[in-house]
């Protein structure tokens, strides 16, 4: 990156009260333009502690708006303003008040990944880091779970509650191939492996450990392993690269979210420049949803 593009966004930072806030599978120039980089739990939570005058969000459209309801003062900026989440495009609010008028009794638990008008609908929103903290802590025996499957069935299986499991799916870890994670297990044999839950189950079958993004470092940090073989979005490699420069990491497969590759450094300054008001969440949803994330935050992980 150009010292040029590098000093403006300090100058500009400091000037306008902000903090740039990274996802772990942003691109590693990314990664080391922001104040701090996290999973979707450890951002929510810094968002709604920071209040800070301005929020720059490298990441894609459902974690800008979670910041913008924990931190509503904040004028929150998503840098690259195309980039959204497939999964969160799987299910609407009307979806769930279907599948509400199927399961009568059933609390709703939705993964942060979802749209505003879904959470709104929601008892509580989840991440993968303590998804299944909050089906636990839902006030009912079935829970409604929604948008993504592959994580659904994985809580199922971490829980004695009844789950009805909306169909939705990413489609970049859904779309990763069992061929590819066998291929790097024959080459790298002594390595463990590490796997999203949002994941095929056959993936997760030849995991060692299942954890959210957050839950891999914490995992690193604490092995004794040498080499990790790592089931999620690739920019997750570079992270772990970086806190961990005495391990070495292997992709398990192409799983690349292009909409997570939308952020570059010239976007981030733009939005730094820009005086536009950012995200704005509609106020027929505001307060629900902002329940439903806050609840989030609350409970584990
Ligand atoms: P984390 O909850 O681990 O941050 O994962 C976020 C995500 O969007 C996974 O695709």
């Amino acid at each position: 990156m150009p010292n040029r593009i590098w000093e403006e966004i300090e100058r500009l930072k400091k000037e306008r009260g902000a903090i740039i806030l990274a996802h772990s599978y942003q691109p590693g120039v990314i990664q080391d333009i922001a104040d701090f980089v996290g999973d979707s739990l450890e951002l929510s939570r810094i968002a709604a502690r920071e209040s800070a005058e301005l929020v720059i969000f490298c990441g894609v459209k459902f974690m800008a708006e979670t910041a913008k309801l924990l931190s509503p003062e904040s004028t929150v900026v998503l840098a690259a303003p195309d980039a959204d989440c497939s999964l969160a495009a799987c299910m609407s609010g009307a979806d769930l008040r279907e599948m509400k008028r199927k399961h009568p009794g059933a609390e709703a638990v939705m993964y942060v990944n979802s749209t505003i008008d879904l959470k709104a609908e929601t008892w509580a929103c989840c991440t993968s880091a303590n998804s299944v903290e909050v089906v636990e802590a839902a006030p009912s025996d079935e829970v409604i779970f929604g948008p993504d499957r592959n994580l659904g069935t994985w809580v199922a299986s971490q829980t004695d509650k009844t789950l009805h499991i909306w169909p939705g799916g990413c489609h970049a870890h859904s779309g990763a191939d069992i061929r590819d994670l066998r291929e790097k297990m024959a080459e790298w044999p002594d390595a463990e492996v590490l796997v999203h839950p949002e994941s095929p189950s056959v993936f997760l079958r030849e995991a060692d450990e299942v954890l959210g993004t957050g839950g891999m470092i914490r995992h690193v940090e604490k092995s004794r392993a040498v080499k990790f073989i790592i089931g999620t979005e690739e920019g997750m490699i570079y992270r772990l690269e970086t806190l961990f420069p005495d391990r070495q990491f292997l992709a398990a497969g192409k799983i690349i979210c292009d909409d997570m590759g939308y952020t570059t450094p010239e976007l981030v300054l733009k939005a730094l420049e820009s005086q536009d008001c950012g995200i704005q969440i509609p106020a027929e949803f505001a307060e629900r949803a902002e329940a439903a994330v806050r609840r989030m935050t609350e409970i584990g992980g």
